[in-house]
């Protein structure tokens, strides 16, 4: 690889033996994947982050770079904690186990990271603006970032991530090259000129990863404008169920004004279509069990904007959270807060319903809390859940599953329309 003298000199060990690590690693890699040169980027974001998933040795790395005097040289941010940062002890958090995430916790404060514990960083003040390289983990925020904003990222991974945010570097392949980023299959929307309803976008999600993975994708005819919240949960479970990065969405995507311009000078390879059928039967894989009492209905993954709290609070109306059911919301502090401020907080507590802040059902443990069945909005939760909870898992709009967390089962969706004529989503299984 060819390197510039000041990579040179971090190689040497000139800026402290953390960045020559940090170097070195990331040479390998880069080598190793072919690239010629590495690319400064504007933000890193780190996913050794949670306890549930990095384990001990994920510890001992943050605090050998801790120790090794390491600062991080571009704003750099942080993936969820694995507990709720504050009320860990509210949420049943094991001693042993907190004692490890308060570790990693107070390394990365010696290292400068910025504390979001959020894995949308771009919907907390560190979107990066089109064209710019990123140096970012968390495949939900990279499939976000690359085909929703068009900054560049590949996946990056673990450990690496934190040598991007210290030497502000990244290997230059994959993604990063122009070449790489256009699409190569064609996916056809022919559900009747219709528009997806919400719940109905992690559902393509789920079928885009299984059946894109890394490929990248073009998606003709899908019809509207979807909101960012919608965006979020389709392209969290497309880079859930396989290793997609970046999908064009024609018209949305910003080097995907048209289908020419989102495959370039590609030829087309294959094409997919997708029917009501395909939706149906997704829908149906995103379950483990057909219907059942429901333990825990968690929503937030990735963690819920303060709109998608405002409508759980609107489907509750007023009914409470069922004895022996949960309703649980993962978000960000910053939402939390929000929520806080405006009342709807202390609403949902006073209904049953909690809001978990900084973390989330999949890297908090919550598989020691004994829950069968879960229930959620989620494409990308409903994949992991029965290996990460250790649940059933059974996936619903969000209407179902208030409907769910009101009854303490599954509720028939008809059942849900008629109990909720106001709706927007109600109903809509
Ligand atoms: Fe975010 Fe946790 Fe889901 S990190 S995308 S809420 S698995």
């Amino acid at each position: 690889m060819i390197l510039t003298q000041e990579e040179e000199a971090m190689l040497r060990g000139d800026e402290g033996e953390a960045a020559k690590l940090a170097m070195e690693i990331l040479v390998k890699v880069g080598e190793k994947f072919g690239a010629k040169r590495l690319v400064l980027v504007a933000s890193a974001h780190i996913v050794l982050a949670m306890y549930k998933s990095i384990f001990d040795a994920g510890v001992e790395v943050c605090e050998k770079f801790a120790a090794m005097g390491a600062r991080f040289r571009v704003p750099t941010t942080l993936d969820p904690s694995g507990m709720d940062t504050q009320k860990w002890r509210e949420f049943k958090t094991p001693d042993a186990y907190a004692e490890k995430q308060l570790r990693v916790a107070k390394a990365y404060e010696q290292m400068g990271a910025i504390m979001s514990w959020t894995c949308l960083p771009h919907f907390t003040g560190s979107a990066p603006r089109f064209g710019e390289h990123v140096g970012w983990t968390e495949s939900s925020a990279v499939a976000f970032i690359n085909s929703v904003l068009g900054a560049r990222s590949n996946r990056e991974t673990a450990v690496l991530d934190v040598c991007i945010g210290i030497t502000g570097r990244t290997p230059e392949y994959g993604l990063h090259l122009q070449e790489n980023r256009y699409g190569k299959a064609l996916v056809k929307m022919e559900i009747g000129g219709r528009m997806l309803q919400t719940w109905e976008y992690p559902v393509l999600g789920y079928f885009l990863g299984k059946t894109l993975g890394s490929e990248i994708g073009v998606v003709e005819g899908l019809v509207g404008s979807p909101k960012m919240d919608e965006l979020k949960s389709m392209l969290a479970a497309a880079a859930a169920t396989g290793p997609l990065a970046m999908v064009h969405l024609v018209g949305i995507t910003p080097e995907a004004r048209t289908r020419a311009e989102a495959f370039g000078p590609n030829h087309l390879e294959r094409t997919v279509t997708v029917t009501e059928e395909t939706l149906k039967t997704t829908r149906a894989e995103m379950c483990t069990v057909k219907s059942a009492k429901i333990d825990l209905v968690a929503l937030g993954c990735p963690h819920y904007s303060i709109a998608e709290i405002q409508n759980v609070i609107k489907l509750l109306a007023g009914r409470k959270v069922a004895a022996n059911t949960e309703l649980w919301i993962y978000t960000t502090k910053q939402v939390r807060d929000l929520a806080d401020r405006m009342g709807i907080m202390a609403e949902l507590l006073g209904l049953g319903g909690k809001i978990a802040t900084e973390t989330c059902m999949l890297i908090s443990p919550v598989e020691t809390w004994g829950f069968k069945t879960l229930m959620t909005d989620s494409g990308k939760c409903s994949y992991y859940a029965p290996v990460q909870c250790k649940t059933d898992v059974i996936f619903g709009s969000a209407a179902e599953c208030v409907e769910a967390a009101v009854n303490g089962r599954v509720v028939a969706p008809q059942q849900a329309k008629s109990r909720l004529p106001g709706d927007p989503e109600g109903g809509r299984a």
